[in-house]
């Protein structure tokens, strides 16, 4: 094995997806402590990043530094290397949480057990499921009084279809938490709370054989309830299976609480174990394998003005072949030019820092001069192929954009389509018409506020927004079949056409998309554009 290959194999790269306040930043802080990467877990993420991203866009910006440099971290522990990547826990920011999905490997979801299963767990477990990648759930805030076990675990199941298998099981929970069992080991772990931000615990291991010590340790009633419970599981629960759980069809599942730090480590180490390698990722000539070729990635987010002095903008890439050498030149497929990346960096906790290589499976961000965009490819000069895309999700709401101060018209399309190229907002015409009606389309209504904030404030450029009633939008499959000037929709209907010219249509319900598709018997809609 090269040492290429070796360090390619020793690399793990995991997103993490929950439901606001689940506990998704303690459970990150704890993994980092465990690698030693941070001394004193805590310092992972501005508070006011994680709280005011729900409501106030301002406070996003004045902690953006802190909190964009926190969305991709690096450590090692056990001699694995580990690569997280953390996703927006608000809705409006989903997109960008659906491209950070398309660069992990695996997925940990994170569970609150009084909550169970909430609304974005659902939301984003769906695009897990639609790449078939391994998912890890964990279930957290055992130290307060969770649901029942079963209920929980069959509303996993039930919820998001995907067949479960405890690796361990709690006992108790709240304040009559006791620790939970290691059905692998056959011995129970008792619940210590240790203090917030050190990693020894003062946990017990207990065989489950040793029935005296373990009443001792957890009480007669919680031992015989969880004996209970064991036995009902042994009957109902699926078995283990690594396959099923590479394939994402099997979640294994786990039980602790970040805050105090329990059943964090055990998680990890099993996680590490049943997490795969860098994935082989299709590509236009094939499916290519991270130790088999050379250097290659894909972009998968943009992120401008992260420092607000330079005016820069960072291309996130993730490399999914070979290894990456800072001194190499490279090709940026999409514009044929061969180049070398300029300030390659790996965003650390809180700082970055220059790297000289990195290998399949790492993310790196480079300086971007305005010439990415997202789902572009990078490559060696000599090759010249493609990655598969990553779709653009439909978006839900839409506004005609009026520029305020005409004479500004330059900066507007310059401002405007550079927030596009980021993937935050769509940009629109109308069907015929030039730049003079521009219309935008978003995932959730926030990004509308971000538009304007950052015109003015970044092209200082004032608009005005009207929200337009469509709600849904399709892409025409097969425009070279019809002609669209000439479709015959619902009067509430409008023909409009993307950057590259593809005509789309918007719609205000599915009734009229059904009247629509009935009266033109050729035409094909779909509801994804290409990438
Ligand atoms: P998020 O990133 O998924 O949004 O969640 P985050 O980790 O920020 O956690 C949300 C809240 O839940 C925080 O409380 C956090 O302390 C708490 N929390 C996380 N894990 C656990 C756990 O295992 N047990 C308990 N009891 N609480 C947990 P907060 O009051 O909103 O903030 P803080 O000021 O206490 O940090």
């Amino acid at each position: 094995m090269t040492d290429h290959t070796k360090e390619i194999n020793r690399r793990r790269t995991f997103a993490i997806i929950s439901h606001p306040d689940a506990g998704k930043t303690t459970l990150t802080e704890k993994f980092l402590l465990y690698g030693g990467a941070i001394n004193l877990a805590g310092s992972v993420k501005g508070k006011a990043t994680a709280r005011h991203a729900v409501s106030d866009w301002m406070e996003i910006e004045k902690e953006r530094g802190i909190s964009v440099t926190s969305s991709v971290l690096q450590f090692e522990y056990d001699g694995f290397c580990i690569n997280i990547l953390d996703t927006p826990g608000h809705q409006d920011f989903s997109e960008d949480t659906y491209r950070t999905l398309m660069a992990a490997d695996s997925a940990v979801m994170v569970i609150d057990a009084s909550k169970g299963v909430e609304a974005q767990t659902r939301k984003l477990f769906k695009v897990c499921a639609m790449r078939h990648i391994p998912i890890f759930t964990f279930i957290n805030k055992m130290d307060r009084d969770a649901n029942d076990t079963f209920d929980l675990l069959d509303e996993v199941e039930k919820e998001l279809g995907i067949a479960t298998c405890p690796v361990n099981w709690p006992i108790g929970s709240g304040k009559g938490f006791r620790g939970v069992y290691d059905r692998d080991g056959n011995k129970v772990v008792t619940y210590s709370d240790t203090e917030k931000g050190t990693k020894e615990g003062i946990s017990k291991e207990i065989s489950l054989d040793n029935r005296e010590e373990l009443s001792e340790a957890i009480g007669q009633e919680a031992m015989d309830k969880l004996l209970e419970e064991l036995e009902l599981l042994d009957g109902a629960g699926a078995e283990f299976d690594l396959e099923e759980v590479r394939s994402g069809d099997l979640t294994p599942v786990f039980f602790g609480s970040a805050l105090t730090n329990f059943g964090v480590e055990i998680f990890l180490q099993h996680f590490l174990q049943m997490a795969t390698t860098p994935l082989p990722r299709k590509a236009d000539i094939g499916l290519l394998a991270p130790t088999e070729h050379e250097f290659s990635a894909f972009v998968f987010k943009i992120q401008a003005n992260m420092n607000k002095a330079h005016r820069d903008r960072i291309a996130f890439m993730r490399i999914c072949s070979g290894k990456y050498d800072a001194a190499m030149e490279v090709r940026h497929v999409q514009s044929g030019r061969v180049m070398r990346l300029s300030q390659p960096q790996q965003i650390m906790a809180d700082e970055r820092k220059i790297l000289s290589e990195a290998y399949a499976g790492d993310i790196i961000g480079v300086f971007d001069p305005g010439l990415f965009s997202i789902g572009d490819t990078l490559c060696m000069p000599k090759e010249n192929f493609q990655y598969e895309g990553i779709p653009t999700f439909a978006p839900e709401h839409f506004a005609r954009v009026r520029q305020m101060d005409t004479m500004k018209r330059k900066q507007f399309i310059k401002g405007i389509s550079q927030i596009a190229q980021e993937g935050a907002i769509q940009v629109f015409q109308e069907l015929a018409g030039g730049m003079e009606e521009i219309i935008v389309g978003v995932v959730g209504v926030l990004q509308f506020e971000v538009l304007k904030y950052r015109l003015e404030n970044e092209y200082r450029v004032d608009i005005a927004l009207e929200q337009l009633p469509y709600e849904y939008i399709r892409w025409i499959e097969n425009k070279e079949e019809v002609d669209v000037l000439r479709l015959q929709g619902t009067s509430d209907m409008k023909k409009i056409q993307d950057l590259k010219g593809n005509p789309l249509l918007l719609f205000v319900n599915e009734w009229s998309i059904r009247m629509t598709c009935d009266r033109n018997k050729d035409l094909v809609l779909s509801e994804f554009g290409k990438g």
